[in-house]
């Protein structure tokens, strides 16, 4: 690592990336075009999030970025004490205070005519920009409106294991213009077979007959999932991890998505009828209230050292 400097620099406040052994601007941070990760999507990712200067179970992300490499029969170029301590200096770099900060294992760029796999030289890059919401917080008071994909079914886990965090979002983008195109905001993704998967960046939630359920298979394990599923513990509220039926979603009373990027956000219509009578139910508000306190709570955070 570099020397670091201890004021911020301009060039950084937007964004900080780290590539290849140097902090750049995030906006200048470029890949080689030949890199697999561009090419074939051939990687791996992880975004964890900084909350008013503190990582949010960053130790989660980084168990589940590597997990995915090592599935994917990628070598990190880091261990996870180094990537922890690359994530850490570029949001330190850019001074933000509520960060989004990713991390990228791809396969690399292959030696020319190389066409074995085993033998590229995986590459890392971390980058932090400012938070990201995939609904934004004054939009989430109403609740978002969603649709049931009709057209793209969610690729199946067989094909790309949704547990390793990809960049194959081909279905996940058509979802979006879809929804677009009958006047909602974003898609949830069926299986082709009547359950409910995920949708662009986020894990369902819906409340049915009082238990909070979520789909067990092909889905990533959200790191939001999983605090909202210890959340609903610690409150009291019954959960289902397993098969949910799409029809469930009409009957369910709320629902919700969850995300790193956006947190717990209440969704107000599906296929445009009304979940609930305000947009925000009062269970999802509980636990949304419980996800943001949880992000001060030393239990899961990680303070970043500004200096
Ligand atoms: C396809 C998909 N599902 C779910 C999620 C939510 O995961 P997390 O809560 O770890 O951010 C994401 C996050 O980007 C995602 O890309």
């Amino acid at each position: 690592m570099s020397e670091a400097p201890t004021a911020v620099d301009p060039r950084m406040t937007s964004g900080c990336a780290w590539i290849d052994g140097v902090y750049v601007p995030s906006a200048e941070a470029r890949i080689p075009i030949l890199d697999t990760g561009f090419v074939r999507s051939d990687l791996t990712y992880d975004v964890a999030a900084v909350w008013k200067g503190k990582f949010f179970r960053l130790d989660q992300h980084l168990d589940r970025v590597l997990a995915g490499a090592g599935k994917l029969r990628i070598t990190s170029p880091l261990t996870k004490a180094e990537i922890r301590t690359q994530m850490h200096e570029v949001v330190r770099r850019s001074g933000l205070r509520d960060a989004y900060v990713e991390v990228v294992i791809t396969r690399g760029v292959p030696a020319q005519g190389e066409r074995d796999p085993r033998r590229w030289a995986p590459r890392i890059y971390v980058y932090a920009i400012p938070y990201v919401w995939i609904v934004r917080p004054e939009l989430q008071e109403a609740g978002t409106a969603v649709v049931i994909a009709r057209d793209t079914y969610r690729i199946p886990p067989t094909s790309v294991d949704p547990t390793i965090k990809n960049f194959h979002w081909g279905d996940l983008v058509r979802g979006l213009f879809e929804a677009y195109d009958r006047d909602a905001w974003l898609a949830i993704h069926t299986d082709g077979s009547g359950h409910v998967t995920e949708g662009a960046g986020f894990n369902v939630f819906a409340l049915v007959d009082d238990v909070l359920v979520t789909p067990e298979r092909g889905v990533l394990e959200g790191i939001t999932r999983r605090t909202v599923l210890e959340i609903a513990a610690e409150l009291g509220i019954p959960t289902r991890v397993g098969l949910v039926e799409v029809e469930e979603l009409s009957a369910a009373s709320e629902i919700f998505l969850t995300s790193t990027a956006g947190g717990v956000m209440p969704v107000a219509t599906v296929d445009g009828r009304a979940v609930t009578a305000d947009g925000m139910g009062p269970v999802t508000r509980r636990v949304r209230d419980t996800y943001w306190a949880w992000h001060e709570d030393p239990r899961f955070v990680d303070p970043v050292q500004y200096r």
